[in-house]
């Protein structure tokens, strides 16, 4: 039976999940592999922070994740089918490992954050 995402090594969990289908995915995948080529041993601990900073209350992560994604805008301009792919995958992915009241918060992040994003930088052109 399914649990909801109570710990880090749960979020570590997701992520692995998340990252098997956002690499190889045929929409958004190549921002990983060609906008950047990921360093996925680097880049793994710090989304596991960003997440556990949402979802249990942490403080680990104090980076900027609109610079981040600012940055790969530049390189390869987003499209909204970026956005919504990626949150289609994210809710997917939590949706097929766990339920309860996280696995909610986690949903509703990704789409509140996600959409955030592609208000900045799809339809507000500065
Ligand atoms: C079109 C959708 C998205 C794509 C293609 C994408 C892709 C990427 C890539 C390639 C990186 C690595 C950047 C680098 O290290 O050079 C990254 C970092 C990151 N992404 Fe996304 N992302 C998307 C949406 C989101 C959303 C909606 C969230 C949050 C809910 C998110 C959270 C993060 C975080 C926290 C980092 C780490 C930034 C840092 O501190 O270095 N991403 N993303």
């Amino acid at each position: 039976m399914l649990h909801d995402i109570t710990s880090r090594y749960d979020i570590e969990v997701l992520m692995n999940r998340f990252y098997q289908k956002a690499l190889t995915d045929e929409v958004i995948g190549f921002y990983f592999t060609e906008v950047v080529q990921l360093n996925m041993q680097k880049h793994l601990p710090i989304i596991v922070d960003f997440w556990e900073n949402i979802l249990l209350d942490a403080h680990y992560y104090g980076r900027d994740p609109m610079q981040a994604h600012q940055q790969l805008h530049q390189k390869h301009p987003f499209e909204a089918a970026h956005f919504d792919r990626w949150i289609a995958l994210f809710t997917d992915t939590v949706s097929a490992s766990f339920v309860g009241p996280k696995a909610e918060i986690a949903k509703q992040r990704a789409y509140s954050i996600g959409t955030v994003m592609k208000m900045k930088f799809i339809y507000h052109h500065e």
